[in-house]
C-alpha cells in the first residue's frame, strides 16, 4: 500500500507540470526586421518598421513550452476590436496571411500562457509591449543606423535597447546560405510572467541558440529598408 501511494505521488510530480497550463517563467516579445525576413523572397507587405513576430512564454532553463493543450481556439473575431492596430503592428509580410500567422502564434505560443492571458488579452499584451519600446528609434538614437556598409556588434546594439528598457535584449541574426554577411533579423524583449516589468533576456541563449550565437560571434548588418 505504502509503495502504491509512493508511486502515485511520483507519477503526480512527473506528469503534473506538463498537464497544468501556464508553466512558464518569463515572456519574450520578438519583433522582426522586415527587410531581412524578405531577403530571399518578395514580400507582399513592407512595413518601414520592426514588426511583431510573437510573444513567447519561456523557461529559464530547458526548452520553452510550445503547443500547450488549448482551452479555446483562435478566432479572428476575438481580435476584431484590435483592428487596425494589430494588422499594422503584426502583419504577415511574406504572403499577407495575417489570420494564419496569428492562429499559428496562438497555437504554438499563446496557449502556453492562456490561463493568464486568454486570446484577446494575449494579443493586446503583445501590442502594448511593442508600443512601450520603439526598437528602431532606440537603435537610431544610439547611432545604430540601417546601412549596407557599416556593421555592428552585440554589445553596441544591446546597449541601445538597454538604454530604453534598463534590461538586456536578445538579438537574433541570420546568415543566408550559411555564409557571407550576417544580418540582424529579430530582437527579443523580455518581461516577467505578468508582462509588466522588463527583465534581462537569458544570457545562456547567447551560447545555446544558433540564431543568437550568430549575432554574438559576428559583426552584423542592420539592412536598409
Ligand atoms: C491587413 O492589412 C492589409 C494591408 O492594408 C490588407 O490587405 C489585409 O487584408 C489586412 N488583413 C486583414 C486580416 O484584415
Ligand atoms: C514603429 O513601431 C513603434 C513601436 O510600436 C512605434 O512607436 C512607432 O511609431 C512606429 N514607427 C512608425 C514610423 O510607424
Amino acid at each position: 500500500m505504502k509503495f502504491l501511494v509512493l508511486c502515485f505521488i511520483m507519477i503526480f510530480f512527473i506528469y503534473a507540470p506538463n498537464n497544468s497550463i501556464a508553466q512558464y517563467d518569463y515572456l519574450k516579445m520578438v519583433e522582426q526586421w522586415p527587410p531581412v525576413t524578405c531577403l530571399n523572397l518578395p514580400c507582399v507587405r513592407n512595413p518601414k518598421n520592426f514588426s511583431l513576430h510573437g510573444l513567447w512564454p519561456s523557461h529559464l532553463s530547458g526548452r520553452s513550452p510550445m503547443n500547450c493543450p488549448p482551452l479555446g481556439g483562435f478566432q479572428i473575431t476575438s481580435v476584431q476590436t484590435l483592428f487596425p492596430r494589430i494588422n499594422n503592428s503584426w502583419p504577415e509580410i511574406k504572403k499577407g496571411e495575417e489570420e494564419r500567422f496569428w492562429r499559428e502564434e496562438w497555437d504554438k505560443h499563446g496557449t502556453c500562457s492562456q490561463s493568464k492571458f486568454p486570446v484577446f488579452d494575449y494579443f493586446k499584451l503583445a501590442l502594448d509591449i511593442k508600443d512601450r519600446v520603439n526598437i528602431l528609434q532606440a537603435l537610431i538614437d544610439h547611432n545604430v543606423q540601417p546601412s549596407s556598409t557599416i556593421t555592428y556588434d552585440y554589445a553596441l546594439v544591446s546597449k541601445a535597447l538597454e538604454l530604453k528598457t534598463g534590461k538586456a535584449p536578445e538579438l537574433r541574426c541570420i546568415q543566408p546560405n550559411g555564409q557571407g554577411p550576417v544580418y540582424l533579423h529579430e530582437v527579443g524583449i523580455c518581461l516577467d510572467r505578468d508582462g509588466i516589468n522588463f527583465q534581462d533576456c537569458l544570457q545562456t541563449q547567447r551560447q545555446k541558440d544558433r540564431v543568437v550565437k550568430l549575432c554574438d560571434n559576428n559583426k552584423f548588418y542592420l539592412k536598409p529598408l
